[in-house]
């Protein structure tokens, strides 16, 4: 029997404005932060509700060494740390055992529920990167370019997103966040032409470049991941654009959903080591990732019930002995008690 879930807010549509929060959970508070996840949906609702034209969201996800330290079931399919990237480009792995991505309409409703959620988990998780996102001009980056034009719509958003009934976790996702810093000055130093050839499209109008005169190692061309088939595999962004003129820091946000992380990871390889290899991403050259993290988002129903995910997943049901709904631990302390079967 398949279990009906429902996903987090995570194909909610790009807001003017949004926080990033990152944090490690405390030794030894690892079932105080297992509780606190089912707190999580209260506070967006509390706080929502005071302009629910705002569409104040929320989306949760667990890092793999949280999990392993706070969970007995087995790791999601794709939970795994953030695999670095050591080539002629590097993509760090940071830290990082919670992610909030808070989104909304207003940036004071970010900042009010990011506060709550600070709260909620003091004495519990440090928060170790904080980015306040904004939208700039039409959805353009720092480097000035829109950013998120081919992402999917419709019901592809939810395709592409989302795990199916067949996954281990239904109506899940996994994030991979990376927050990049950019070098403003050599960007600027580059003609508008030379720009548009790094990132693939025109700079003003955000047409895309013809393939024939793409450059093979511009943004696009090593992010559009076609099989020989011609079936491109997506993912679904949300990057958001944050700086500080003081610190003289301009940055890039990098938030990409996928029910299948591989794509994503796939992404990466193809910017950081090149396709072919040593073809690297030509952005990299003014862009530093300094922060690289891989969480696994649960539906919505596992978030306010975190004890859901310590049940055996689906795809475990009918092995030998698993029935469903039951705990990990109910099946691991089974088995132990079974009498030992032929050898
Ligand atoms: C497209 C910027 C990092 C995946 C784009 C576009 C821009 C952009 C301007 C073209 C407009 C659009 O379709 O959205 C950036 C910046 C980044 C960054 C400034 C960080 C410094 C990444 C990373 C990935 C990625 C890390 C994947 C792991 C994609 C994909 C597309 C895209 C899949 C659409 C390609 C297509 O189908 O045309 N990005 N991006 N980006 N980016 Fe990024």
């Amino acid at each position: 029997m398949t279990v009906q879930r429902i996903p987090q807010a995570v194909i909610g549509p790009v807001t003017p404005a949004a926080i990033f929060l990152t944090l490690v959970v405390e030794p030894g508070r690892e079932q105080a932060a297992r509780d606190a996840l089912a707190e999580v949906s209260g506070l967006v609702r509390a706080v929502g509700m005071r302009s629910l034209d705002d569409g104040l969201t929320c989306v949760t996800g667990i890092g793999a060494a949280f999990w392993d330290r706070a969970f007995t079931a087995p790791r999601p399919e794709h939970l795994h740390p953030f695999q670095p990237l050591d080539g002629p480009r590097r993509a760090p792995a940071t830290p990082g055992d919670l992610l909030f991505h808070i989104r909304a309409g207003r940036m004071d409703m970010c900042f009010e529920l990011a506060q709550r959620l600070g709260e909620l988990l003091r004495g519990t998780a440090r928060i170790i990167d904080e980015v306040h996102g904004f939208r700039y001009w039409d959805a353009r980056n720092m480097l000035g370019f829109v950013d998120g034009t081919e992402n999917p719509t419709g019901p592809a958003r939810a395709e592409v997103a989302l795990t199916g009934d067949d996954s281990d976790h239904p109506a899940s996702s996994y994030v991979i966040v990376q927050r990049y810093t950019h070098d403003l000055d050599g960007w600027r130093a580059l003609t508008v032409e030379q720009q548009e050839a790094a990132i693939g499209r025109t700079k003003l109008s955000d047409i895309e470049i013809p393939d024939g005169q793409k450059a093979p190692n511009s943004h696009v061309s090593l992010n559009v991941i076609e099989d020989a088939d011609g079936t491109e595999h997506e993912i679904l962004r949300d990057n958001m654009p944050f700086g500080s003129v003081a610190d003289g820091t301009f940055g890039t946000y990098f938030i990409g959903y996928a029910a299948d992380v591989t794509t994503t990871e796939r992404m990466l390889r193809n910017m950081f080591l090149g396709d072919p290899a040593g073809t690297t991403d030509r952005i990299l050259d003014f862009s530093t990732a300094q922060t690289g993290a891989l969480f696994f988002v649960p539906s919505q129903d596992e978030l306010d019930d975190p004890d859901l995910l310590d049940q055996v997943p689906a795809s475990a049901v009918g092995q030998t002995g698993v029935a469903a709904g039951e705990t990990a631990a109910d099946v691991a302390w089974k088995r132990a008690a079974a009498p030992a079967g032929p050898a």
